[in-house]
């Protein structure tokens, strides 16, 4: 019969800690969300509560035909003071992967997702002067402990991300605006990727560890010389540097590409991006949808000779037919990106379940299963959806 996903492809959705778990009160984002003059408009508080109800939540996924989920594990809580490492929180999340484990879903496990612990950030974060190192000991020591039950790892989560977010378009701490230290963080998290493969390797051989790239399809907001110059700057400083820098004996064993829009840049914008032209239809966080892209940025992906995983691919919308239609026009384009050659081993929805959007708040909507106020979970038309294409491996279902 024909089918438009190998047998053995991963399917599932994605999470992070300080997204889903709730009372995360020792990280830098909970001292942004409280802070006076924040950017972010509410509170994380008990987010989903995924922390008591984990168990609950993959009996569901798995359910929904999902054999595999991304999760991340909450630095501050495992390493509450520089180099004390909590029994209890390594305990809880043995006691989390083996829930997973038990059901037979395969773990992506993220070591970093946005959030530091309070005292490295007071440190100076990504700019401090040990940082690198800091953070591959917080990956071996979670390696020794857990390495059996992480059989994907991944190191550090959009690093490009974190270094615009928060370096240079301040809505994300530490919040600075800085043109010049963003790409310094950027490649700082790189070397910390770099490190952090060599610190799991030695401790859990058995993993297989990768980096989760955000990659937009940029395109220049101008079609003239000085736009397109730029795009080719943006291009190499957002997307080659990451994919060229996954070369070398360090390299690691799989990539994670995170696919969510087509985005424009712009020479004359501080943030260097421009909103998408007028007309151009948006999501709830304002994203452009062009699901072709995503076949562009799997070929580029394929670039670096990694087996590839769709780590991360999805919409903010209250209308869940609008999710229903992204998720056919990405599901067409990876299997498109698989036809032509590409090597595509999984695809891991954003997200699970509607939670915490960082600076956004609760109001953009992302999951394929909702959440009511009582932290009951209400499953979406659109996780069936994703269910019937997992199990015939087919697109017309
Ligand atoms: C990227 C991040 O990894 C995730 O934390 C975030 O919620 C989604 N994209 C949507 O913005």
């Amino acid at each position: 019969m024909h089918r438009d996903f190998p047998i053995d492809f991963l399917w599932g959705a994605a999470t992070s800690a300080h997204q889903v778990e709730g009372g995360n009160v020792n990280n830098d984002w909970w001292d942004f969300e409280h802070a006076a003059a924040s950017a972010a408009r509410e509170p994380s508080g008990d987010a989903i509560d995924h922390f008591h109800r984990y168990a609950e939540d993959f009996a569901l996924l798995r359910q929904l035909g999902h054999n595999a989920h991304r999760l991340s594990l909450e630095w501050s809580r495992i390493e509450p003071a520089p180099g004390e490492f909590s029994r209890s929180a390594v305990a809880h999340y043995r006691r989390v992967l083996t829930a997973l484990a038990d059901t037979g879903m395969t773990a992506f496990v993220t070591l970093h997702h946005f959030t530091l612990p309070r005292w490295f950030a007071a440190r100076g974060g990504w700019l401090g002067p040990d940082a690198v190192r800091v953070f591959a000991r917080y990956c071996q020591h979670v390696a020794a402990e857990l390495g059996g039950l992480m059989p994907f790892v991944c190191t550090v989560n959009e690093p490009q991300m974190i270094a615009l977010h928060g370096y240079l378009e301040g809505y994300h701490p530490p919040a600075l605006t800085n043109p010049v230290l963003w790409k310094r963080v950027g490649r700082t998290l790189l070397d910390a990727h770099h490190a952090a493969v060599g610190a799991v390797r030695a401790a859990s051989p058995g993993s297989r560890t990768g980096l989760a790239v955000q990659l937009p399809l940029l395109s220049p907001i101008r079609d003239d010389p000085a736009g397109h110059a730029f795009h080719r700057t943006m291009q190499h400083e957002i997307v080659d540097l990451y994919l060229d820098g996954l070369t070398g004996p360090d390299r690691g064993d799989w990539l994670g590409v995170q696919y969510y829009r087509k985005q424009w840049v712009d020479p004359a914008s501080p943030t260097l991006f421009a909103d998408p032209p007028p007309g151009t239809p948006v999501t709830q966080m304002g994203w452009a949808v062009h699901p072709h892209g995503l076949r562009v940025i799997l070929h580029r992906a394929a670039a670096t000779g990694l087996p590839l995983y769709v780590t991360e691919n999805g919409i903010a919308t209250e209308d869940d037919t609008e999710r229903l239609d992204y998720l056919d026009g990405h599901l067409t384009a990876t299997a498109q990106a698989i036809r032509e050659g590409v090597d595509v081993r999984g695809y891991l929805h954003w997200s699970a379940f509607d939670n915490f959007e960082w600076s956004e708040g609760y109001r953009p909507k992302f999951g394929l299963i909702a959440v009511n106020d009582d932290h009951t979970r209400v499953v979406k038309p659109s996780a069936h959806a994703l269910a019937r294409v997992a199990a015939a491996g087919r697109l017309d279902v």
